[in-house]
């Protein structure tokens, strides 16, 4: 029998928890015992408008109603400042923080020649700069108190490839980046980040998706995922996971084997490269790396053969500083 998930006080900020996936993490985590931060400035689907309390406060007022502790707050996570505040909100409130969910959202849709870079820019600004904004003070908090569960959303637009969505994707790309130098540097701290790709029916997706499956996709079957990585139980870091409709599994950036061409002062040519193309272009007994020093370690371990030697995929580590 697994322990119960319980936060047990802990602090659990989650920005764009005005609605959709985060508001349901919100309420899940404030049942189970977490204070949270419940991050939202109320915008359009695009990022465009006013912005608005109500959406924040209703989540808050639905947590206090269950007998949980939460605290509203409407900064914009595309902004350093705003990135401050919410952290500041969770210190100021709590004490503490322990859990960051990079959760907000927006989609501008449009295929690249007219993504214009407004379009651009602002859907940058929100995914990738605002997991940058947020996480960054809240990574000094949890490092002083030794724990640190971080959580980036991104999406399979950005694993895979979506038409049309140039900027979401290459955002929710850069959120795996993030991730994979994060993971290294919170090691030593008890920092733990991972990343989720969740499928999941809200306003982001309610015209996209035909009704039926809609029906199915609801966002309490993406919550337990991310209040399991949330919890002090989750040992895992640095990894991706597809999340929804009751599915999981598990994505990673694999490398296939290495070939080597051309000699000490002697460097292949490009019909060298043509000639050798199913091979370069192999995935056969591709393996995943822990980091950059593994993964170049296996890319430049002496060749099993001369030319043309084939090694196999990951396994070696050497010391590579920079590339
Ligand atoms: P949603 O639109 O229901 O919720 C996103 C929330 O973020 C909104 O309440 C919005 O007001 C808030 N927000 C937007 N910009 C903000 C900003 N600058 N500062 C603070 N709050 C802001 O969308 P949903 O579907 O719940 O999306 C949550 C996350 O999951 C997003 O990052 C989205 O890209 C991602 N995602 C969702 C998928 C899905 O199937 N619903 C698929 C893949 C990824």
């Amino acid at each position: 029998l697994m322990n119960r998930i319980d936060y047990g006080g802990r602090v659990a900020v989650i920005t764009g928890a005005g609605a959709g996936l985060g508001r349901v993490y919100a309420l899940e985590m404030a049942r189970r015992g977490a204070r949270v931060v419940v991050n939202d400035l109320g915008g359009a689907r695009d990022g465009s408008g006013e912005g608005s309390a109500a959406p924040a406060d209703q989540v808050v007022a639905e947590i206090r109603a269950l007998g949980g502790e939460a605290v509203a707050n409407y900064d914009n996570v595309a902004t350093s400042e705003g990135g401050e505040n919410i952290i500041k909100a969770a210190l100021d409130a709590f004490g503490r923080v322990d859990i960051v969910v990079n959760n907000a959202g927006i989609l501008r849709d449009k295929s690249i020649l007219k993504m214009e870079p407004d379009n651009w820019n602002a859907v940058l600004a929100v995914h990738l700069n605002g997991a940058y904004n947020v996480t960054r003070p809240a990574f000094k908090a949890m490092k002083q108190n030794g724990f640190g569960r971080i959580i980036m959303t991104t999406s399979a637009a950005g694993l895979y490839g979506n038409f049309g969505q140039t900027n979401y994707s290459a955002a929710k790309m850069g959120l795996v980046g993030l991730m994979n130098a994060l993971k290294l540097e919170g090691k030593k701290y008890n920092i733990k980040v991972n990343t989720i790709a969740p499928l999941a029916a809200s306003r982001l997706t309610e015209d996209i998706m035909p009704p039926d499956i809609f029906a199915r996709m609801k966002p309490e079957y993406v919550a337990p995922m991310v209040l399991y990585l949330a919890s002090d139980a989750c040992e895992e870091t640095g990894a991706i996971f597809n999340v929804g409709m009751g599915y999981y599994n598990r994505t990673a950036i694999m490398t296939g084997p290495s070939i080597q061409l051309g000699e000490v002062g002697n460097p292949p040519t490009p019909e060298q490269i043509h000639g050798n193309w199913e091979a370069i272009n192999s995935m056969k007994g591709a393996l995943e790396s822990e980091d950059l020093n593994a993964a170049l370690g296996a890319l430049m371990a002496p060749p099993a053969a001369a030319s043309g030697g084939e090694k196999p995929a990951g396994g070696n580590r050497l010391d590579v500083q920079a590339v």
